[in-house]
């Protein structure tokens, strides 16, 4: 029985690149309970970023139980559980043990991109744009399973003996929920299988073609399911018995938890890294502006709804570099205070192609430069420069957005940790020329796979009803002058020039 009195529950699971947490909601789409805890980042070398998955799921455990305890409820209270989660971090594992074959490599690592470029060779970079909406890039998962293939000892036999399986980290989470080694299922939502290159966006179905070209055995994939469906109940753990009924990408999930359920409604999530995304309907567009087509989400057996997609690898990443690694900050918060010192940028300007650059370039070969320096900067106009490349960063999505849709930009939906960031927020309003607007709950991640997996179970009726949650909590309106912008963008995009071409 409940201490709220308004039960039951939905619980969404969030797997994230830093930390993983889980939200209780109830039936108003409001916060009764979050736990969240922080995993290690391994960088073995330049460039490598990698994640050791048994240490989140150990935290994935850890913070179900601690959001169930915090909201004084059983799991008798929860009528599902919604899954959401970092996109294209690759990992495998051994179906008889449950052992991990090596750590997760995260979608910010680099080690792909001379096998990119070698797929791409007299082809070009869009090989497989066609048929999976995205270009060449380290980035996506496809690549990153070659490479466990090819450089862990042993790996491939296995695999093609059928011993060994490929998950994004909601296969994962989820294998590992129902039951692991015992019976545990083995799946992929829509989203995140078309983060992969492996699956055709039309059909909805691993591509033959690619498989092979790739050089990926059949055998290690999961089954694709939509984004909203009963998958399996969990098994053991503080929700024994729930039924886990959605399935998400991180960025969808934002889609999904931002309402926007109609052809060119668009929201911007500002976490560890950046993205856009535009409900585009129920065909996918191509992007010729540098954007990937993707699928949105979709609801049971109901047609898939696609969406254009604008990704940075780095705007959150960066202000924890500033806090970690340079040591220039305590908290991140304090970013804010330190950029808002100064009055601008003192001529300096960062682009942290930390991962190379994403969206519009797709240079694998990048690296981040700070330009601008004299003996005039400080500190803290680098921490304003930290905050713009975020907002330059966002424009020159918003730019190809526009550009591929046709329609202009009349607000931009945000949400995610760094939203809280007022100077940041209002930075972003003066790039874009545009209101920015945040709605009421920030966490909008956790509350699409809520939603998704209420949908699955019958929880909520429909969309309409979802819709009829979403509130306008803050309002940011473009407050420079048409002049400064311009030239400030000039100096960014020569700031970007600099970065391409750094590795061979
Ligand atoms: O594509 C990567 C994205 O899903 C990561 O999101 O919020 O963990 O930075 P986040």
């Amino acid at each position: 029985t409940s201490t709220h009195g308004h039960g039951p529950f939905i619980a969404a699971i969030d797997q994230g690149t830093t930390s993983s947490r889980c939200i209780v909601f109830d039936r108003d789409g409001r916060i009764v309970s979050v736990d969240q805890k922080e995993h290690e980042q391994i960088f073995p070398k330049p460039g490598w970023v990698e994640h050791d998955a048994k240490e989140i799921w150990e935290n994935v455990q850890q913070v179900v139980a601690g959001a169930v305890e915090k909201a004084g409820i059983t799991a008798a209270d929860v009528k599902a559980i919604g899954i959401t989660n970092q996109r294209e971090t690759t990992l495998m594992w051994d179906k008889n043990t449950g052992e991990p074959v090596h750590n997760a490599i995260v979608w910010q690592d680099t080690r792909t991109d001379a096998l990119c470029r070698e797929l791409g060779r007299n082809v070009g970079q869009d090989r497989f744009r066609r048929e999976t909406g995205l270009p060449l890039a380290s980035y996506f998962s496809g690549p990153k399973v070659r490479w466990l293939l090819d450089n862990v000892e042993g790996l491939r036999e296995r695999a093609e003996r059928g011993d060994i399986l490929f998950g994004t980290m909601d296969s994962w989470v989820i294998w590992n929920l129902t039951g692991g080694v015992d019976g545990g299922v083995h799946v992929t939502d829509v989203t995140n299988a078309s983060r992969t290159m492996l699956m055709n966006l039309r059909t909805l179905e691993w591509e033959e073609r690619i498989l092979s070209s790739m050089g990926i055995p059949a055998a290690v994939l999961p089954e694709i399911r939509s984004s909203a469906e009963v998958y399996g109940n969990a098994k053991g753990g503080a929700l024994d018995g729930v039924p886990v009924a959605s399935a998400l990408g991180d960025q969808q999930a934002a889609l999904f938890g931002q309402t926007c359920y109609d052809q060119g409604e668009a929201k911007s999530t500002y976490g560890t890294g950046t993205f856009m995304l535009m409900n585009t309907g129920t065909e996918p567009v191509q992007s010729y502006n540098g954007l990937l087509t993707t699928v949105g989400y979709r609801i049971g057996d109901q047609k898939p709804v696609y969406a254009l997609e604008g990704s940075i690898a780095v705007t959150g990443s960066l202000v924890q570099w500033m806090r970690d690694q340079m040591g220039l900050i305590k908290s991140a918060a304090e970013i804010e205070t330190l950029a808002s010192s100064v009055e601008d940028n003192g001529g300096a300007y960062f682009v942290p192609a930390f991962s190379g650059l994403f969206a519009p370039y797709w240079r694998s070969d990048a690296r981040g430069v700070i330009a601008g320096l004299t003996r005039y900067v400080t500190k803290a106009h680098i921490a304003r420069a930290v905050l713009e490349a975020t907002a330059w960063q966002t424009r020159e999505i918003t730019d190809a957005m526009t550009k591929d849709s046709g329609v202009e930009l009349t607000a931009l939906k945000v949400d995610g940790g760094m939203t809280s960031n007022n100077l940041l927020m209002q930075t972003l309003s003066d790039f874009l020329d545009a209101p920015v607007v945040r709605p009421m709950v920030a966490e909008t991640t956790c509350l699409g796979a809520a939603y998704a997996a209420g949908l699955a179970v019958g929880f909520w009726p429909d969309t309409d009803a979802l819709r009829a949650n979403w509130r306008r909590a803050a309002e940011w309106t473009p407050r420079m002058d048409a002049d400064k912008r311009d030239s400030e963008y000039k100096n960014w995009l020569k700031a970007v020039e600099r970065t391409m071409g750094w590795i061979d």
